[in-house]
């Protein structure tokens, strides 16, 4: 898990977007180490060839993904990707994105969902990897409510 909070806040700090809020605690928790259902689950992309401190493959890449659910039934939706400087148009985005289609097939997901800043160059990886821009398709709009918390105490 610290491994993949240093790969989230590497993808933050490389989209220039403030660093995640969550903490590596959050992480084991939610990842379903504390025996209750995994809100997520992470994939990590390591090159055998570097070690880390602890002598360990060095983790080159991530992704971040959490279970969801869709008219198509069982659903993954894709929150983060990343593949570092140093190991990027070297095919291990794929590599990742094969992965979770692979995971995907295994556990009975028929469709993965992603969103993606409009002026992300990871478009055209998208595109390449067989996803369709749902907004042009559909005319889906993506919302999202923040701060719950705070904001609907009423509730
Ligand atoms: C998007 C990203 C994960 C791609 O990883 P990668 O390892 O460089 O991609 P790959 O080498 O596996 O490329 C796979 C295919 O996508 C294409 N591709 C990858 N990045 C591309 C880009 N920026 N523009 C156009 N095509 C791209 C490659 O040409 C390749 O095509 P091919 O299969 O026909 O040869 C990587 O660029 C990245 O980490 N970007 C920064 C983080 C980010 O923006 N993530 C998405 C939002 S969370």
């Amino acid at each position: 898990m610290p491994t993949v909070f240093k790969l989230m806040n590497d993808l933050a700090a490389t989209l220039k977007e403030k660093a995640p809020k969550i903490t590596v605690e959050n992480l084991y928790r939610d990842g379903g180490f504390d025996g209750n259902i995994p809100y997520f689950f992470a994939l990590l992309a390591e090159d055998t060839e570097i070690k880390d401190s602890n002598g360990l493959p060095s983790a080159v890449g991530f992704t971040l993904c959490s279970y969801s659910y869709s008219w198509d039934g069982r659903t993954i939706y894709m929150r983060n990707i990343l593949v570092c400087d140093s190991h990027r148009s070297k095919g291990v985005g794929k590599l990742i994105f094969h992965a979770v289609v692979k995971y995907a097939k295994e556990i009975g997901c028929n469709r993965i969902e992603l969103h993606v800043n409009e002026h992300n160059p990871a478009r055209k990886f998208y595109k390449g990897m067989g996803a369709i821009n749902a907004a042009e398709k559909e005319g889906h709009v993506y919302y999202r409510l923040y701060d719950v918390k705070n904001k609907f105490h009423a509730i």
